[in-house]
């Protein structure tokens, strides 16, 4: 809508889209861990294609790693043409969540379990990138043979 552009030629503000993709794969952190989940990290973002007033935008999140107490999720936009139904890939963005207890505390969550070879090949590009960005940040990533198997496994990834 036009409340959601940045003045220029009626193209969306970025800072709009960014909220949008926090939220969306907020409710797909939450959605896995059962409860309240802080944006920890958002990796890289490239916006390919402008979006403009009147452009319906599809955002897709997929939870693809989860630690001990935090998660990754894949978040996927495409704009969609209302009249021709014309979808075209905006960009894509890796966040981090980490689930908090009562007290502000990260909290342990639930194991992911991969199934199907997308899923599985999904999980461990994540676990690459979990490296890679916690490596980034300085810190040590936690030994994944200690984050235990908990006995309410989720099975397939979380969407929202
Ligand atoms: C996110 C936060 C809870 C992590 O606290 P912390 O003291 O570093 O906690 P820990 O060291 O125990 O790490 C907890 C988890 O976060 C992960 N983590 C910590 N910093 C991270 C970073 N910069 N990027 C990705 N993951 C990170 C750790 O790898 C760990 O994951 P694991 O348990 O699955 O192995 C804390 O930094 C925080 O509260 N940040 C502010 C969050 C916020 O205000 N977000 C915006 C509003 S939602």
């Amino acid at each position: 809508m036009p409340t959601h552009t940045n003045g220029v030629g009626g193209v969306l503000f970025g800072g709009m889209l960014v909220q949008w993709i926090d939220v969306c794969a907020a409710v797909a952190a939450m959605r896995h861990c059962g409860g309240a989940a802080v944006t920890a990290s958002i990796d890289r973002l490239d916006f390919l294609v402008p979006i403009r007033v009147g452009d319906v935008v599809v955002l897709q999140a997929q939870v693809n790693y989860a630690g001990r107490t935090s998660m990754e999720v894949g978040c996927r936009v495409e704009t969609e043409d209302p009249r021709s139904g014309e979808r075209r890939y905006t960009t894509k963005a890796y966040l981090t969540f980490v689930a908090l207890d009562a007290s502000g505390k990260p909290r342990r969550i639930p194991a992911l379990l991969p199934v199907t070879r997308e899923e599985k090949r999904r999980h461990a590009s994540a676990e690459q990138r979990r490296r890679e960005r916690l490596s980034l940040a300085g810190k040590a990533p936690r030994n994944e043979a200690e984050v235990p198997a908990l006995g309410r496994r989720r099975k397939a990834a979380r969407r929202a």
